[in-house]
């Protein structure tokens, strides 16, 4: 997250997540599921701006980057009015639990696809949290401001931290992870989301498998600690990816697309419908979004670990 202080407010730049190994442990009493996953920041940012005004209401003004909307008809996922909004929801609920008396104008701007896996919704919470919390004056520290942000979503503690991290309990316990190799990614986005309730309604745990006991992250962490992206590529991990595969036919689509591309491993990103393939470079990153744009994938982008 890039935060950026001027005359007329705050802009901070919310980065998309890629899970790169997401084990469900078990399903928990409360509906939510037990995980560990490995999550790495992209460059592949929304942006928000906010400044503080006397008004005392919280308003959004949100718009799509050219080349972002996904056009199929059949996506549900058009983006939610202001009261729904993620970032405006975050505003409001640090207002309330700081007792500050003035508001907030957000301006947001969409580059992330919406209900991808990307997780653009929870990135755009912590930016506002975090710019409300400078706009304001308020002081609160990141612990602080994670507290508040997992309230909102599982995933938003992860982006207040910053950087690429395990993360486990529900997705809100933040374990920072140092000294990974750099990451060149293609991912594509079809044009069709997945809901994050509907997949793991329909995911099997660890822990009622038996005879398979979980996949655990440490050997991935190993392979990226020492730059091995080799082994790296063949120790992605979803545990999510059967239960989209049933839900949308995107997903079998998308990995043998890009098993034939070429890159050194494949796998999906949270609870999709966003794939992504880990490449060697740079170079090799753009060489295959190029020809995975030409094979008529909706959207498609050469992004770099952002850490
Ligand atoms: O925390 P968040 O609002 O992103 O979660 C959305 C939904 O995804 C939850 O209501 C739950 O159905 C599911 N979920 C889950 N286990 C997790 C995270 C999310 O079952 N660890």
């Amino acid at each position: 997250m890039h935060i950026h202080r001027s005359m007329s407010g705050v802009e901070v730049w919310a980065p998309a997540k890629l899970n790169l190994f997401l084990e469900v442990l078990a399903k928990r009493t409360d509906g939510y599921h037990e995980i560990e996953t490995l999550m790495v920041p992209v460059d592949w940012y929304d942006t928000l701006r906010l400044s503080a005004c006397s008004s005392g209401r919280v308003s959004l003004t949100c718009r799509l980057a050219a080349g972002s909307r996904v056009t199929a008809s059949a996506d549900p996922f058009e983006l939610p009015p202001a009261a729904d909004n993620l970032a405006v929801r975050a505003v409001e609920l640090l207002r309330q639990r700081s007792g500050v008396e003035q508001g907030a104008q957000i301006e947001l701007t969409k580059r992330i696809p919406l209900a991808s896996g990307l997780a653009g919704g929870s990135s755009d919470a912590a930016a506002a949290l975090v710019a409300a919390n400078a706009a304001w004056n308020l002081g609160y520290n990141g612990e602080q401001l994670a507290d508040i942000g997992a309230e909102l979503g599982s995933d938003v503690p992860f982006f207040i931290h910053g950087g690429p991290a395990v993360c486990r309990g529900r997705g809100e316990r933040v374990e920072p992870v140092r000294d990974l190799a750099p990451m060149h990614f293609v991912v594509a986005r079809p044009p069709v989301g997945l809901s994050t309730p509907a997949v793991y309604g329909r995911c099997r745990p660890a822990d009622g498998s038996p005879g398979h006991g979980p996949q655990r992250v440490g050997p991935l962490l190993d392979a990226l600690r020492i730059g091995d992206l080799g082994r790296a590529g063949r120790l992605l991990h979803n545990a999510l990816m059967q239960a989209a595969e049933q839900l949308s036919t995107w997903i079998g689509r998308l990995k043998h697309e890009f098993a034939a591309a070429g890159c050194l491993g494949h796998q999906m990103s949270g609870s999709g419908t966003s794939y992504f393939g880990l490449c060697r470079h740079a170079r090799h990153a753009q060489r295959l979004a190029a020809a995975l744009r030409s094979r008529g994938i909706a959207q498609v982008q050469a992004v770099a670990g952002s850490y």
